[in-house]
């Protein structure tokens, strides 16, 4: 049975069509949807559809070079006055879970795209320095807001082939020997 986690491929060619506002929307309920250390969702989505800043984007990382072809970028953000005890407060730091919750966002955000018949790519942003940096300054982030990933979609430009990666030496059952 082929669901979205099967279908979902990286997907970076993309048509020169818009996507519906309804399906984005769709997209972010499904990322809003994700297990969450605490149930703390420190999560917070920017969506970027304007040419000239998705062509800054692409200018922020080497490989983010797609943003500009895509209908959309999604910067899934973490808001560490959420996510983090230790920030501010000076809670347990070890307690911080919110890069864990947001790739979970990111992921549950992936896999609509599938459903939704369209295509997106993941890109890691958090801990570059360089480009969370420029990110945030260029969109004028507060300081207790992260921009974890952001996800370039739109329009697949061509067909994902399907594959299957399960290697069962790389599961362990009961304990890690043989
Ligand atoms: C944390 C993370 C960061 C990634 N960053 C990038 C990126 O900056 N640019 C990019 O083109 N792909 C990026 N990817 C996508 C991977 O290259 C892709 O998932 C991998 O090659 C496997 O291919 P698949 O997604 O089609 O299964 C990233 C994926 C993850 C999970």
């Amino acid at each position: 049975m082929m669901n979205a986690i099967f279908k979902r491929r990286s997907v970076r060619d993309f048509l020169p069509a818009p996507v519906e506002k309804e399906k984005i929307e769709r997209i972010l309920r499904a990322a809003f949807e994700a297990p969450s250390a605490h149930n703390r969702r420190p999560w917070e989505f920017l969506v970027v559809t304007g040419k000239e800043k998705k062509e800054a984007i692409a200018g922020m990382s080497p490989w983010a070079k797609m943003c500009p072809s895509a209908a959309a970028v999604i910067a899934c953000c973490a808001d560490l006055k959420k996510g983090d005890p230790g920030y501010e407060t000076g809670g347990d730091p070890e307690d911080a879970l919110w890069e864990q919750d947001l790739a979970a966002s990111v992921e549950n955000a992936l896999l609509q795209i599938t459903e939704e018949g369209l295509g997106g790519v993941w890109l890691g942003w958090y801990p570059g320095k360089a480009r969370v940096n420029a990110f945030s300054e260029y969109f004028h982030l507060p300081a207790h807001i992260v921009p974890v990933a952001l996800i370039a979609l739109g329009y697949p430009a061509k067909e994902s082939s399907p594959r299957d990666r399960y290697d069962p030496q790389k599961v362990h059952w009961e304990s890690w020997e043989p």
